[in-house]
């Protein structure tokens, strides 16, 4: 029955990459996933071909505002890419077939390179609202093994995370972090379930851990995107600091406002970075 199922899935999945790839006319290379509050990008891709979640089988509707739900195909800095606005939490109560459903549907589409992005609180000192954080390892402390199940198609059993996001991309990242003048501090993202903010314990529990940073999404996808032999890069927006280190509780709606400040130096990071990945996606 469960070999049943994970072959379901992977022809759902197989099916939406053709549907994207259909529509825009091309296979995007890139496959940019922007986090809450961090959609402006799309907005950069030219001769943008939108396909929303809906529109998938398999996909469900994304529920918290601010999740436009939709794949933008066209190219930013001549690289065609598929831009995705919302994602799939695990907060929200949906399995890993929903949650990487959206990565797994970049691949089949042609991408070679998943870039996502997130909001996060900042553990450590330097990273106050505003600020990005290029990623450089993940803790996962969300409790769940997004991986555990039938293997899915294309996806390797027991995939390697010495290297979970590509050292040629990292560096990449700070070159065009240089260039465009932004600071871009190395961290590592430590990855909850949600949807409740942290206690200060457990913030103080994750720092000793290691995490510079906190936030609810990414490392599931990351896990999917290697297991699948895709490279990965992540940047957080951080939007807040993290419970117990700042002098205010953490807010959703202060979350968001610091999204959109720092989604703006995101989005000049990125379209920086694009063009120095075109002859990297060759
Ligand atoms: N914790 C978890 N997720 C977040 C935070 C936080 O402080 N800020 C933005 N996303």
């Amino acid at each position: 029955m469960t070999a049943a199922r994970a072959e379901a899935g992977a022809a759902q999945i197989a099916e939406c990459g053709r549907i994207l790839v259909e529509r825009a006319g091309f296979r995007p290379r890139v496959h940019l996933i922007l986090g809450s509050g961090l959609g402006g990008l799309a907005a950069r891709v030219r001769d943008p071909v939108t396909v929303t979640f809906g529109d998938l089988p398999g996909f469900p509707d994304t529920s918290v505002e601010s999740h436009a739900g939709e794949f933008v195909l066209g190219h930013i800095a001549g690289v065609p890419v598929v831009v995705q606005s919302g994602r799939f939490h695990v907060y929200e109560g949906y399995g890993s077939g929903i949650v990487l459903a959206p990565v797994r549907t970049g691949r089949a589409a042609g991408a070679r390179i998943v870039v996502l992005t997130n909001a996060a609180g900042g553990i450590r000192s330097d990273l106050v609202p505003g600020s990005l954080m290029l990623v450089d390892d993940h803790l996962n402390a969300m409790f769940r093994a997004p991986l555990a199940g039938p293997t899915h198609e294309h996806e390797e059993r027991f995939p390697d995370m010495s290297r979970p996001y590509d050292p040629a991309l990292l560096s990449l990242a700070e070159a065009a972090a240089l260039e465009a003048g932004i600071a871009l501090p190395r961290g590592v993202y430590g990855a909850v379930h949600g949807p409740s903010f942290e206690t200060p314990a457990e913030v103080r529990a994750l720092r000793t851990a290691g995490a510079d940073a906190v936030g609810m999404s990414t490392v599931p996808e990351v896990l999917a995107a290697r297991a699948g032999g895709q490279r990965a890069l992540a940047i957080s927006a951080i939007t807040n600091r993290a419970a117990g280190l700042g002098l205010e509780p953490v807010d959703h709606t202060a979350v968001m406002t610091y999204a959109s400040v720092a989604g703006r130096t995101l989005e000049s990071l990125l379209e920086t970075l694009l063009p120095s990945m075109a002859t990297s996606v060759k």
